[in-house]
């Protein structure tokens, strides 16, 4: 069975799409078959895979907006290989913005993902959905076809600020669309040496304890280094600490998953 996993938060630059393509790369190194599939317009995680949404011939995009177009063409061509060999992505562009518009008007969109992706089950263990920095259509479509949101939370001041407003879109979505979500938060960017940072791990594992995974992502430049090569982290600097957390964090995500 396909599990699908949605990253997600409001905040911007917490490491979204970081989390998807490492993690996405350890379940990889795990044996397991990995689809990713950006949500975001500003298609970042295409970018990292070393795709340009921009000119390739298919993205997600044609997919939620598909009344006139021929859909299986679309379908057979809008899934890519990446730099690793059973991690796939289903790559984004700039047209999403003026898509998630239009989705309101749409009656039940919030299903439309989970439809489209339906096809998909059979060829991959994993679906990874990287959401935009909002809680708009696309997010609420992505907590509705997923079994589980992974929150990465930055470790900064202004962390907590917001989650509480995602946690109730959540229990919305829970109540209305997806009864079975769960959630699970990421602490990332974690510098021991700020005390900050110290700070606001313990007050994440006091608050969230049963719903904080204990892999705690540390700051590490290969991580902004790693898009640029296309490559995840686990390919690019397979032995650096980012790449063992990464590794760390695939493994608690399956036990977690195999004790549900
Ligand atoms: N552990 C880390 N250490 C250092 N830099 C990191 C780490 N994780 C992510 N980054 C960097 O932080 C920036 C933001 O990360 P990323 O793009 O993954 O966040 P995001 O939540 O997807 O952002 P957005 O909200 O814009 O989609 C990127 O430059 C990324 O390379
Ligand atoms: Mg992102």
């Amino acid at each position: 069975m396909t599990t699908i996993l949605a990253i997600s938060n409001q905040k911007g630059g917490v490491a979204k799409t970081t989390t998807c393509m490492s993690l996405g790369a350890g379940l990889v190194e795990r044996g397991k078959r990995v689809l990713m599939v950006d949500l975001d317009s500003q298609a970042n995680l295409t970018l990292a895979a070393g795709l340009d949404g921009e000119t390739l011939p298919w993205t997600v995009v044609d997919l939620l907006d598909a009344p006139d177009l021929d859909l299986p063409e679309a379908e057979r061509g809008a899934i890519y290989a990446t730099a690793m060999d059973g991690l796939d992505i289903l790559p984004a562009d700039v047209r999403l913005a003026s898509v998630e518009r239009a989705l309101y008007d749409r009656r039940n969109y919030e299903y439309l993902l989970g439809e489209i992706l339906r096809k998909w089950h059979d060829s991959y263990d994993y679906i990874l959905l990287d959401c935009p920095p909002s809680l708009g259509a696309v997010t609420l479509m992505a907590l509705t076809t997923a079994q589980m949101v992974l929150v990465p939370v930055q470790c900064e001041f202004y962390a907590a600020r917001g989650l509480n407003r995602l946690l109730d879109i959540v229990s919305e979505v829970k109540k209305h669309t997806n009864p079975h979500l769960d959630y699970h938060l990421l602490a990332t960017m974690y510098d021991r040496r700020n005390n900050i940072c110290r700070t606001v791990l313990e007050q994440l594992q006091t608050h969230f304890s049963g719903a904080l995974f204990e892999t705690v992502i540390g700051v590490d430049t290969r991580l902004r280094e790693s898009p640029v090569t296309g490559e995840p982290v686990l390919l690019y600097a397979p032995r650096t600490r980012a790449a063992q957390q990464y590794r760390s964090l695939a493994e608690e995500v399956e036990t977690l998953l195999e004790e549900r």
